[in-house]
């Protein structure tokens, strides 16, 4: 009568014998290896040609005017981000005090994004449209002028610094180049733009046709000169401004619903 104990025994031995030889020999381990490594490949790499798929368009969402670039451009070199998130999480109670939560799309011109994980201050991503330019001048100088118990630091040397971008064109290119749909004559027309929308004097051409919702006004309270300020100001005024989100919700929902 055979042992059934051994016999599985046996059967277990007989299997590692068999995976013993293929690391044995090399070639077979190679062929073994490059086979695994492929399939992992294959998984990891497929997926990104059909990455656009999985990109969101919702209506309203465009580049930022040069601009508003610029005042990004200052937000990251003061960093605004250390203090501030962008970035209003599905929660009740940060919906009730940011407004509605932030969408993917929202971001989507970001380079690089600004959602931060620190929030000292409030979160940035609807401030858009929440005070006037007149507050944000003030808060800027000193903000404890206007928030008394405030620890943010004053930023007055904005108002007193001319704008300077070093190329407004190599700007926009540089941010074409990773995916930001900015056209030919938003390119071409970079420094104008730049020029023209904080500064009531200069005629801002064809501006809202390329950027809607632009706001184009002097934003500092100085309209003989372009500052720091106007450019900081300018974009804060439009973060959260440019989708209308309570639609572009229900379509995001409706396109999960149906499968596209
Ligand atoms: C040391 C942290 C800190 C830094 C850095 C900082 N802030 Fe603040 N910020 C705060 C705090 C705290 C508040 C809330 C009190 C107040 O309104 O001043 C605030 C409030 C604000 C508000 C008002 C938001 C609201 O919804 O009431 C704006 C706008 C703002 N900051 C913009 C900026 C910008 C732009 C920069 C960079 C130039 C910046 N902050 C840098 C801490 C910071």
């Amino acid at each position: 009568m055979t042992d059934p104990v051994v016999e599985e025994n046996a059967e277990t031995a007989e299997k590692v014998t068999g995976h013993k030889r293929l690391e044995r020999n090399v070639t077979l381990l190679g062929v073994g290896a490059l086979v695994a490594v492929s399939i992992g490949g294959v998984v990891e790499i497929a997926p990104l040609f059909w990455i656009d798929n999985t990109i969101e368009e919702v209506d309203g969402m465009r580049p930022y005017t040069p601009l508003e670039q610029a005042g990004r451009d200052i937000y990251i070199r003061e960093g605004c981000y250390t203090c501030h998130s962008q970035m209003i999480r599905p929660f009740p109670d940060e919906v009730e005090r940011y407004g509605h939560y932030s969408l993917a799309a929202e971001s989507m011109y970001d380079h690089p994004f600004q959602w931060g994980s620190k929030r000292t201050g409030p979160d940035l991503a609807r401030v858009g449209g929440r005070y006037s330019d007149e507050w944000h001048v003030q808060h800027l100088i000193n903000p404890q002028s206007v928030v008394p118990e405030s620890i943010m630091p004053q930023y007055s040397f904005l108002a007193d610094t001319n704008l300077r971008v070093a190329d407004p064109v190599a700007t926009l290119e540089a941010l074409a180049i990773v995916g930001v749909p900015y056209s030919e004559t938003d390119i071409s027309m970079a420094a104008e733009d730049l020029a023209s929308q904080g500064d009531p004097n200069v005629p801002a051409g064809d501006l809202l046709d390329r950027y809607p919702k632009a706001q184009v006004r002097d934003f500092d309270g100085d309209p003989d000169r372009l500052t720091e300020m106007d450019a900081l100001i300018a974009y804060l005024q439009v973060l959260g401004t440019l989708v209308d989100v309570n639609s572009a919700a229900a379509q995001e929902e409706l396109a999960s619903e149906t499968g596209r």
